[in-house]
């Protein structure tokens, strides 16, 4: 597994991370049920093909995620880089430092490696909010600042206040390409690595949707897909441009002999400025199917082809990194 550093950070991690939103999870939760025994083998199971990178935050699933995670890493956190994330309501420097504490007891560890603010900050102080982080930084409670989420204006606003941010956490995938046209290069020139989420787009990019009815509904609520139910948009979406795209990677797959899923997490692995892919996984299988696309060698012709497969989503869609608001409302600036 090839490791990278964050940002101006010593930390190092694999380029394949591991998105814990599901861990801790209940019937009701955004991905439903995980079993703690199913947690602990996809964790064993990361360690051991060299994965050492692990996502959560205070808001997955009410705390449930973080405690999931740090039960277990027991045994074996000193092998991991832990990441978690404060909500941007949170970010009171008395309330910042209390959170900070329950995530400390919720992971049941004595630092948090990698510290991100979760959304922009909206309604509180941001020079405050940073200014607490780099005490907590200073005191060892937390080895990096990051932020998630962070537009061009807000990663300026936040750079401000004299934080050394390592890490920007936000959507980059084939069908959702928005960063690259301001955020991407702002984020190489300050030396703030990306850390790529969402980037099988839920799974639309493992193939495993042929039609818009099979995606299951709450994963159908970004921009791509035409507003309805319970997405927030109000914009008429891609839905053609995204089932071209994602059948023409099908295609390429089919054409190299290599998986979808492999070909999809490769190519963002393979981007200038990114520092990890986040992947979910479910269970022992994802993590072993997952962690081989790290093996998958890109040529320029092939990320080519995926961009050229892509580049008509990112069209339609824009430069709006928000991809559950309509652009007025977007918290992406
Ligand atoms: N910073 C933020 O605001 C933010 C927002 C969203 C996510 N994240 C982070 O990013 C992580 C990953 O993003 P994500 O979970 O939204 O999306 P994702 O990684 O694109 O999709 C993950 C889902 O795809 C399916 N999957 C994974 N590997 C597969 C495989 N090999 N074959 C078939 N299906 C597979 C699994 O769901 P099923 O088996 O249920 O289909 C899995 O839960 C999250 O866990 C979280 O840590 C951060």
């Amino acid at each position: 597994m090839k490791m990278r550093k964050c940002g101006r950070s010593e930390i190092e991690v694999s380029t394949l991370g591991i998105g814990c939103w599901s861990f801790g999870g209940g019937e009701d939760d955004y991905w439903g049920y995980q079993d703690q025994k199913q947690v602990e083998a996809v964790v064993r199971s990361a360690l051991d093909h060299g994965i050492n990178f692990f996502d959560t935050a205070e808001a997955y699933n009410d705390g449930r995620s973080e405690q999931s995670l740090g039960q277990a890493l027991k045994g074996r956190r000193d092998q991991a880089v832990v990441a978690t994330k404060v909500s941007p309501a949170n970010t009171e420097p008395r309330t910042l430092r209390e959170h900070c504490e329950a995530s400390l007891r919720r992971l049941d560890t004595d630092h948090i490696d990698v510290y991100y603010v979760h959304w922009p900050i909206a309604d509180q102080s941001v020079e405050d909010a940073f200014g607490t982080l780099i005490d907590l930084k200073s005191e060892g409670k937390i080895r990096s600042i990051s932020v998630s989420n962070h537009g061009v204006m807000q990663l300026r606003e936040a750079l401000a206040t004299g934080a050394q941010i390592d890490l920007n956490q936000i959507t980059y995938n084939l069908l959702s390409r928005a960063i690259e046209v301001v955020i991407l290069p702002l984020c190489i020139e300050e030396n703030i690595g990306v850390v790529s989420y969402m980037p099988l787009m839920q799974g639309l990019l493992t193939g495993k949707y042929k039609t818009v009815d099979d995606v299951p509904p709450l994963r159908r609520r970004t921009r791509h897909f035409r507003s309805r139910g319970e997405a927030r948009h109000g914009q008429p979406g891609a839905e053609a441009e995204t089932f071209a795209a994602v059948d023409r990677v099908g295609r390429l797959s089919a054409e190299m002999g290599i998986p979808m899923t492999h070909l999809s997490l490769a190519w963002v692995m393979a981007k200038p400025g990114i520092t990890s892919v986040l992947v979910g996984a479910r269970n022992r299988t994802q993590i072993e199917e997952n962690a081989a696309a790290a093996e998958v060698n890109m040529t320029a012709q092939l990320i080519q082809r995926l961009d050229d497969a892509g580049q008509a989503v990112l069209e339609a869609l824009g430069a709006d990194a928000d991809y559950w608001e309509g652009s007025e409302d977007s918290r992406i600036r």
